[in-house]
């Protein structure tokens, strides 16, 4: 199987960004944690992360026909950008959003999620191991519909 990982704008920064809220690992250490995870369970996983909505909407494209699940934290675009939705229905991919933090618990700007209706579920609050769950949950979806 094969899932794409996509993390947006300013999670480049994790470890040294708000880390009360983010915590203190960086994105190369939550990734390879999650490529561990991947080969474990026979997925291959790709990873791309972007400050800019075009690219991670290109980048969404190219997955169009070639990958199985989406595992997406779309950061501060889940609360701005229908473009982002849009993108990812044109593909007609499943996925799971991620949030490290617990956005109910937060600004009322963020109880918003342009994504989490179209998503096949939502993990948020977790941390990193959210991923990780995330993970297990495209594996087992995977193989009950896709083998
Ligand atoms: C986030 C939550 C968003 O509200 C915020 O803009 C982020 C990170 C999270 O992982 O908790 O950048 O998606």
């Amino acid at each position: 199987f094969k899932v794409l990982v996509l993390n947006g704008p300013n999670l480049n920064m994790l470890g040294k960004r708000e880390p009360e809220i983010y915590g203190s690992l960086s994105l190369d250490e939550i990734i390879n944690d999650l490529v561990l995870r991947a080969n474990n369970l026979d997925i291959e996983l790709t990873h791309f992360q972007s400050n800019a909505e075009f690219e991670m909407i290109d980048e969404i494209h190219k997955a169009f026909q070639v990958v199985d699940f989406i595992i997406i934290n779309p950061a501060a675009f889940t609360h701005t950008s229908v473009a982002l939705r849009d993108a990812l229905l044109s593909v007609n991919i499943p996925f799971i959003e991620v949030h490290l933090s617990n956005v109910h618990a937060r600004e009322n700007f963020r109880q918003h999620s342009y994504l989490s209706d179209v998503a096949q579920g939502v993990i948020c609050g977790l941390g990193p191991i959210g991923y990780g769950y995330a993970l297990t949950s495209a594996h087992q979806y995977l193989t009950k519909n896709l083998s």
